[in-house]
């Protein structure tokens, strides 16, 4: 204001001058401040969004128990996500989570991961708008018949129960990535929180097993997910893994120094393995408060640009995941929002197309490959030791009786152990009268 009456009591042409171009530089700005919002718009509907991470399927398990026959998935209250806000949001793909809690550990995990892949199976084929998608030409495809495509993602490893064949026929049912672990440590793979006090073992980073979980999900052709790993456990997995491998939802620790973040050391590594950081929304991982604004998120878009560039950045907003997001950025509608802000930080449009879509395009395509090249390889036979998974809910179908009874054992163990033998044929016989 002050500025504007000094320009007034100027001389008469300099005056005219400078109002002149005050006039201009306030409508640049009012023009530029509207066009980054028509950008965002037109951007996004050149390269609708893919993004990685959504709890919806979670969501619809506490609040509904799973009855779909109750609700309307075009307008639901009390979550962030529903079809009219994915379609506002400009949202094409959404990988959705099927996630278990880590209590189910050792229990019925397998069960109710079965229960969450047919809740995001029901929702992706019932409802028109959607559609159950496999692999990136299938992806493209939903693009051109304007469907909002579904991926399924495990989270947590604690899902396959410690078995190679329980993680084929996940992929059978059309799951295509899944992360090591959530807040849980795995006989095999390590959590980046240790909220459970399980499995805490030396060397548990990633095992043998866990190698091989890695490279069977190389030879199918499902996204290593390292959201939710220790660092140890991300850093073992990109020296391991033959494909790139995704952070679904992880933003940069740098920033937000909270453990689920990506320390920059990491996102070098990630580089390398041509992999991609998908950024969260959360904010307790954004502002590493309980609330926080889109300025800030931004924030970690710009400092992984510097570090690693934007071809290795994706989104992954984990909305119905948490409960605080981004003042302005509340629910899936909202995604235009973030990409407004990095335009006025400057950010190419090539740049944000990458970040949109063709990124994680690229990823898929690359793992695709790879299982490509690896179809020569038969299913993996690899089993975790016995010792490493024992619990009262895993029964031993080998005999340990027979596996004693071929090492040199003592005379009186031998014994014990044919009278054990002669026992287990008897209930056997008694089985199949
Ligand atoms: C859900 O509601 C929309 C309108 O909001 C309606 O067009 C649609 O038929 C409904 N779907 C189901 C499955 O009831
Ligand atoms: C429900 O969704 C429809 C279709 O997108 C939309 O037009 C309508 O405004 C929504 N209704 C409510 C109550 O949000
Ligand atoms: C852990 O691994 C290191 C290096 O591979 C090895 O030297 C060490 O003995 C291992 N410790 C245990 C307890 O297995
Ligand atoms: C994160 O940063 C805060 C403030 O800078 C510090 O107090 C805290 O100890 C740090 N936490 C970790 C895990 O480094
Ligand atoms: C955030 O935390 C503060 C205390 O640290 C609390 O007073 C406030 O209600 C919290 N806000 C939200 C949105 O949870
Ligand atoms: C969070 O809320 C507190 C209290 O309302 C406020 O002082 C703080 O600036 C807010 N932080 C962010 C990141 O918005
Ligand atoms: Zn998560």
């Amino acid at each position: 204001m002050s500025y504007r009456k000094t320009l007034l009591g100027a001389s008469c042409s300099l005056c005219v001058h400078s109002l002149r171009a005050l006039l201009a530089f306030s409508l640049c700005c009012f023009i530029s401040g509207y066009s980054e919002r028509d950008r965002a718009q037109d951007l996004l509907s050149k390269y609708p969004l893919i993004d990685g991470h959504n709890d919806l399927a979670l969501r619809l398990r506490i609040y509904h128990n799973n009855q779909l026959s109750k609700i309307n998935l075009t307008n639901l209250t009390r979550v962030a996500t529903d079809i009219s806000r994915l379609r506002e949001g400009h949202v094409q793909t959404q990988m959705f989570a099927v996630y278990v809690l880590c209590g189910a550990q050792d229990m019925d995990a397998v069960r109710l991961t079965l229960e969450q892949i047919d809740v995001i199976r029901r929702i992706c084929t019932e409802y028109p708008d959607f559609e159950l998608v496999t692999s990136t030409q299938e992806l493209k495809d939903s693009m051109t018949r304007r469907k909002i495509a579904c991926l399924i993602s495990i989270e947590g490893g604690h899902s396959i129960d410690s078995s190679l064949p329980a993680l084929r026929m996940f992929y059978q049912l059309g799951v295509r990535s899944m992360s090591l672990t959530h807040s849980c440590n795995t006989p095999w793979a390590e959590s980046s929180t240790n909220y459970y006090k399980v499995f805490i073992r030396p060397n548990n980073s990633l095992t043998t097993f866990g190698k091989a979980v890695v490279g069977e999900m190389n030879r199918l052709g499902m996204i290593v997910d390292l959201s939710h790993t220790s660092f140890e456990t991300a850093s073992a997995v990109l020296s391991h893994s033959q494909a790139p491998v995704i952070f679904s939802h992880s933003s940069s620790y740098k920033i937000c120094n909270n453990s689920r973040n990506v320390p920059d050391w990491l996102l070098h590594k990630l580089k390398k393995n041509r992999g991609l950081i998908m950024v969260n929304f959360y904010s307790p991982f954004i502002s590493c408060q309980n609330n926080s604004t889109v300025s800030h998120l931004a924030d970690h878009f710009d400092h992984i640009k510097e570090v690693i560039g934007a071809k290795s950045i994706g989104i992954g907003g984990d909305f119905d995941g948490g409960s605080s997001f981004p003042v302005g950025l509340e629910d899936v509608s909202k995604y235009p929002v973030i990409i407004q802000e990095l335009l006025k930080r400057k950010w190419k449009e090539e740049e944000l197309a990458d970040v949109l879509r063709n990124n994680f395009l690229r990823v898929f395509e690359e793992v695709e490959k790879v299982r490509n090249k690896l179809s020569w390889k038969k299913p993996s036979e690899e089993e975790i030791p016995l010792k490493e998974v024992a619990n009262k809910c895993r029964l031993e179908l080998k005999q340990p009786i027979l596996q004693k009874m071929v090492s040199n054992q003592s005379p009186s163990l031998k014994a014990k152990g044919w009278t054990s033998l002669f026992l287990a044929l008897a209930l056997l016989f008694s089985l199949f009268p």
